[in-house]
């Protein structure tokens, strides 16, 4: 199997980023990542792509851009590099269908809440705002809305009575970090569908290097469910 040729999107640190490209060097993410694009000029995430030798590429928008004419350049540059998928990990842009056409269900998104709660901007302080017990975090393919796509897997983090955002942040990101290698690992083995907007995933026909039991561990170990 080739490995996936995967496009990663961040606009800030990009500890989403290095776990999918440490994931991708010690074999447990079969993908490739092929370029790291950015809205902002030399985000820290940057550092990472370079330890990896993977190219970077900054699109910023102009001060008057529309963001149709934003989203096809950025879309044209991303295309440059012949992905299979898009990630967004900590891009902060939403992005309208005419970047999203270019790659049709193949854009997928990680979200700090167990949505559809908390969808947007600051979704961990909407989730300490609102006294919630649990939150946690989504992968999820990336439709027109705003955090709205079908939602591959989800894990659960407990929140706390003395909890900030900054806090349950920390806690949902550790989470973040096991959650998205093994929705990438499950696009890659191509084990994922959408029908009626959700995603079904194949666990049939297992092949020699499936993801079934290293999920089913961290499923155990983060308290998520598929
Ligand atoms: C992550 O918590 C991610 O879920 C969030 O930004 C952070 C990026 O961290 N994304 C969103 O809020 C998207 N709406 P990272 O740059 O260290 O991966």
């Amino acid at each position: 199997m080739e490995p996936l040729r995967l496009a990663v999107l961040v606009s800030g640190r990009g500890s989403n980023l290095k776990v999918i490209l440490d994931a991708v060097a010690g074999g447990a993410l079969e993908a490739s990542v092929v370029g790291v694009f950015s809205d902002r000029v030399e985000p820290p995430a940057f550092e990472w792509a370079r330890r990896h030798r993977v190219p970077v590429l900054t699109v910023v928008a102009g001060e008057t851009e529309r963001r149709a004419a934003y989203d096809a350049r950025l879309a044209g540059a991303v295309l440059g590099v012949r992905p299979q998928a898009v990630v967004l990990a900590g891009f902060m842009r939403v992005l309208s269908p005419v970047f999203l056409e270019a790659f049709p269900d193949r854009v997928l998104n990680i979200h700090p809440a167990l949505l559809p709660a908390f969808r947007g901007l600051d979704a961990q302080a909407q989730a300490v705002a609102a006294g919630v017990r649990f939150s946690g975090c989504t992968v999820h393919f990336v439709d027109a809305g705003t955090d709205t796509g079908p939602i591959i897997l989800q894990t659960v983090a407990p929140v706390y009575p003395e909890d900030t955002a900054d806090t349950l942040a920390a806690r949902i990101l550790a989470k973040e970090h096991k959650t998205c290698p093994a929705a990438l690992q499950l696009l890659a083995e191509g084990r994922l569908r959408i029908r009626d907007r959700r995603v079904l995933i194949d666990w049939d026909g297992r092949q020699p290097r499936s993801p079934r039991d290293s999920v089913a561990e961290w499923q155990d170990s983060t308290g998520s469910w598929l």
